[in-house]
């Protein structure tokens, strides 16, 4: 069974999603990781499409949620840190925009979740990859709010950046990931909007909470 939250860059999915997934005691998958995982491989390549996408091919991303944290490895290696650097924040929105990526992505994810509970995370997963969720939320929160969030958990492991370049990063993330024409940004009809501006974090995730709740319930 999947929930899942959309939203913009920095919108307070994923800490959202994870304190969901905590406090229930289901699963966590962090689709923008993957896609990082991804544009990772990417680099790894030189940034050169035909050698990335057969190395993408040789290599596994795999993933673990444990005690509250998201994993990502490709291949044995954890890769969790390497993921959250700048280089790879202003490159992966390009590399999520290939319809290959995409697909290679979105196949790992349909077969993770063939069983167990999970809630995920991600910009299209309500409309694109999971159509067919139980829950749908669509989390909002202007730029600016988004990039105070975002430099914060940027800070707190170590990397050094200004609260302009991060706006920048966020704001061309925005339009790239709602322009771009596989799988765009977007809400789905049946999605609940939740607006991170208006709630506490904890009345947030006790909100999401309760809906899920009788989901599992009549799941067991
Ligand atoms: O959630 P995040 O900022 O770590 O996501 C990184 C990038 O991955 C984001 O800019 C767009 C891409 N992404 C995507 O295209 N589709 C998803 N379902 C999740 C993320």
């Amino acid at each position: 069974m999947i929930v899942v939250i959309d939203g913009p860059a920095g919108s307070g999915k994923s800490s959202t999603a994870k304190a969901v997934a905590q406090q229930l005691g289901i699963q966590y998958l962090d689709s923008g990781a993957l896609y990082r995982a991804a544009t990772l491989v990417f680099i790894r390549a030189n940034e050169v499409t035909e050698a990335f996408l057969e190395l993408l091919k040789e290599n596994q991303i795999l993933f673990q949620f444990k005690e509250g944290n998201f994993e990502v490895f490709i291949d044995s290696e954890n890769v969790s840190e390497e993921i959250r650097t700048m280089e790879v924040s202003n490159l992966v929105s390009t590399v999520a925009s290939m319809p290959q990526v995409r697909a290679h992505i979105n196949r790992l994810m349909n077969k993770v979740v063939e069983d167990g509970m999970f809630i995920a995370d991600g910009r299209d997963l309500g409309t694109a990859v999971f159509p067919n969720a139980v829950l749908k939320f669509f989390m909002v929160a202007d730029a600016e709010t988004r990039a105070i969030r975002r430099l914060k958990d940027l800070k707190n492991t170590g990397v050094e950046v200004t609260l302009e370049d991060v706006i920048q990063n966020i704001e061309e993330r925005d339009h790239t990931d709602s322009n771009r024409a596989a799988d765009p940004l977007m809400k789905a009809n049946d999605a609940i909007e939740i607006d991170s501006g208006t709630f506490t974090f904890q009345e947030q995730v006790d909100f999401i909470s309760e809906k899920i709740k009788p989901l599992i319930q009549s799941h067991n």
